[in-house]
């Protein structure tokens, strides 16, 4: 319908975009066989079958698994340009992208072919695409600190070719009090700073973000909804939220789309952003959340907010921002 390409060619930014997360099952096995890696799935139809998730962990372990095909400069520049043909499509004009240094390093990959083959990929897209795009290194929360505080050193001669550093993996039981020092050091190395926090976790999540990372954004932080202070303090502070609809939805954060805060949080004066996760695992691309939310209720006006809000929230420089205003 109209409204859906309207939803489509909206310009926006994706700010919340793992891109592992972008490895559609296809491509996974295709991989698989150019690196001769064994994967435990008999065929296509197997492994689509593995998609049912209970929760964050549950997606994680399939999403770590399948990182497994990754291993050549090659690999991460096809993946990298498969996402921004997607996104292409989806009216995505600026895209910050994680990448999981530390899961590709235990693969025996080094970290400048990880980050060779993303920023090439990303170079020719911004060619073929006009899409402007960076990357944010995310540490895994679910290990030791000083795993990250290691990760950090090894992508600290690499620290130009960053954009910031963010924070993911299971939450629950992983505050992100202990990685104040990992990026204290990240914001001296000139980086940005988000993380992910309020997903499963609760709005004291958010809160530890903001004291102890000094976080820019916040990745998901639909948990801060639960708590008035918390609301007021993101409103007052400017600090977007990164959501991601379908994500929530996929990992039964929420049972329905209906369910998610987003529209009391913008009423709040929380700046809100929509963005697709990984979207290879949760059925659809970053256009796709936006029709979600619209067959949810949200009406064409509060939408366009979002979009602006995205591009508004980047990291981008203010003359780069408003080109696309
Ligand atoms: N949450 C936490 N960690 C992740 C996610 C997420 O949604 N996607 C990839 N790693
Ligand atoms: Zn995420």
């Amino acid at each position: 319908s109209t409204t859906i390409q309207a939803l489509r060619d909206m310009p926006k930014a994706e700010l919340h975009l793992h891109i592992e997360g972008s490895l559609e099952p296809e491509l996974a096995l295709r991989l698989a066989a150019r690196n001769h890696i064994e994967l435990p799935y008999r065929d296509l139809d197997d492994l689509k079958r593995q998609y049912a998730f209970e929760n964050l962990p549950s997606f994680l372990d399939l999403y770590y698994r399948l990182m497994t095909v990754l291993r050549s400069r090659e690999d991460f520049r096809d993946l990298m340009l498969a996402y921004l043909e997607r996104a292409h499509a989806d009216g995505v004009r600026r895209a910050e992208i994680f990448f999981d240094p530390q899961v590709h390093m235990d693969n025996g990959c080094g970290i400048d072919t990880v980050m060779d083959g993303l920023l090439e990929g990303l170079a020719i897209g911004r060619e073929r695409y006009g899409i402007r795009g960076d990357l944010i290194v995310c540490m895994l929360r679910d290990r030791p600190v000083e795993s990250a505080m290691a990760t950090l050193d090894a992508v600290e001669h690499r620290a130009g070719d960053l954009i910031g550093i963010g924070l993911d993996s299971a939450e629950v039981g992983y505050p992100p009090e202990p990685f104040a020092e990992v990026y204290a050091r990240a914001a001296a190395m000139g980086l940005h700073r988000v993380a992910h926090a309020g997903e499963e976790g609760s709005a004291a999540y958010v809160t530890g973000a903001l004291d102890a990372l000094h976080v820019e954004r916040v990745d998901h932080g639909i948990h801060s909804a639960d708590d008035p202070a918390v609301t007021r303090r993101l409103a007052d502070g400017g600090v977007a939220l990164t959501c991601c609809p379908l994500s929530n939805l996929r990992l039964n954060v929420v049972g329905d789309v209906r369910d998610l805060p987003l529209r009391e949080l913008a009423r709040a004066g929380v700046r809100i952003t929509v963005n697709s996760d990984d979207p290879a695992y949760f059925g659809g691309y970053i256009a796709d959340n936006y029709i979600a939310l619209a067959e949810a209720g949200y009406t064409m006006p509060e939408l366009a907010e979002f979009a602006r809000q995205s591009l508004l929230a980047t990291f981008d420089t203010p003359e780069n921002q408003s080109a696309d205003l």
